[in-house]
């Protein structure tokens, strides 16, 4: 069923789509990883923080340089992965802090988004029509209580309640887990579909026939069933996962076919190591959607594919994060082509640090059908 959220969404995709028929007329090729993280800036200030703001029209420029800063320091500082293991998501104030101390870029960012998502929090309870808006924030602040509460812990309700400052954290948290994660899945979509066009005429072919039977759908109904759509998107996600590891720490001993892992130790898996094996995968290099067809995934072990972690922790974003971007490739290939252009990098070069991202954007060139 399509929600408010959904119809935010397509919102968002038209601005994009208007954004990019200006990019289409100059013909030459852009970034697109970075007006993707635009756009899913956006929406995610949108949905969860019921926020307009008008990043890709340019407005709220310091917000963009602020979230990617984030992840640049990350990438760029001297932090070992075990801080960044111990860190993963709802950790991640704890962690960035204490990073923040020895690296003044990072606090500056942080304490730019930590300021921003403060200041979006008090302009929320001054609005009295709040109730309208049950999003993401509002069910953080209906749980909230006032700063001067912190450190008076003496009843439970206070125990429980959540202060501004927590609330600034896990909306951080959001934006970290959620953001660049999804720009990446797009960005990478797109650049594979360029570099494979006759995959991309496949799926053109798919939102076409599906859209002459629905002439009225939504970009959410189309997102919602176009399967070819979801085995790119899969494909796209096995051969660059946003996130390439997960972990998990043991609360009690146990052995696992011969292997001990005494209590307390963190056991890393490594995602994009599993979806490139060729123990896993045949020609894990190779571009190929149909692996994702019913056909295709017969006699797969499950947990050679795992781009949102598996189990009870697994990520909560999920399908919201499929959702967006299946939503927004469809508003973009009804109208245009990705095409490979002279500065288009293959192979692409990536970064790690929260996330794994294209470390020089993704430049690519669009033309209209
Ligand atoms: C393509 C986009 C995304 C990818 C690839 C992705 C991937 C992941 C992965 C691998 C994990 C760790 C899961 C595990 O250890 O089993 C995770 C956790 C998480 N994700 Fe996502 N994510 C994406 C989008 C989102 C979005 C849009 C949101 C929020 C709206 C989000 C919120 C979270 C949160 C809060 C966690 C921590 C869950 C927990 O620890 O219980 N993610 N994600």
């Amino acid at each position: 069923m399509p929600t408010n959220d959904d119809a935010l969404v397509e919102r968002k995709c038209d601005t994009l789509n208007i954004i990019l028929e200006e990019k289409c007329a100059k013909g030459d090729s852009f970034d697109i990883h970075h007006l993707y993280g635009q756009f899913t800036l956006e929406t995610m200030l949108a949905v969860a923080f019921g926020s307009e703001v008008n990043l890709l029209k340019g407005e709220g420029s310091l917000l963009t340089e602020a979230v990617a800063g984030l992840f640049d320091d990350l990438s760029e500082s001297i932090i070992t992965w075990e801080e960044v293991f111990h860190s993963h998501f709802p950790s991640l104030l704890t962690f960035v802090s204490k990073i923040g101390a020895r690296f003044l870029p990072l606090s500056r960012h942080l304490k730019y988004l930590n300021d921003t998502s403060i200041e979006i929090i008090k302009s929320r309870r001054e609005q009295n029509d709040d109730e309208k808006c049950k999003d993401f924030l509002r069910l953080l602040m209906d749980a909230s209580a006032t700063d001067d509460d912190e450190d008076k812990t003496n009843s439970s309700q206070k125990k429980m309640a959540l202060t501004d400052q927590q609330i600034a954290g896990l909306c951080l948290d959001f934006f970290v887990a959620g953001q660049e994660t999804t720009a990446n899945a797009l960005a990478y979509s797109s650049y594979l579909l360029s570099l494979n066009p006759d995959e991309q005429e496949r799926l053109c072919e798919a939102i076409d026939n599906y859209y002459q039977e629905n002439e009225d759908a939504s970009l959410y109904d189309a997102s919602q069933n176009i399967p070819y759509l979801d085995w790119v998107i899969q494909e796209a996600l096995r051969m660059y996962p946003p996130a390439p590891l997960t972990k998990r720490q043991c609360n009690k001993t146990c052995t696992i076919n011969g292997i001990t892992f005494p209590k307390g130790s963190l056991v890393i898996f490594p995602i994009q190591y599993l979806h490139c094996s060729p123990d896993n995968w045949d020609e894990p290099e190779v571009f190929n959607p149909n692996r994702f067809s019913p056909e295709g995934k017969e006699g797969r072990n499950p947990l050679s594919h795992i781009p949102f972690g598996w189990g009870p922790r697994s990520c909560i974003g999920m399908r919201f994060a499929l959702m967006e971007a299946k939503a927004c490739l469809v508003s973009i290939l009804r109208k245009y082509r990705f095409e490979r252009s002279p500065d288009t990098q293959v192979p692409l070069q990536l970064k790690f640090s929260l996330t794994q991202s294209p470390k020089n954007g993704i430049f690519l060139k669009l033309i209209k059908v």
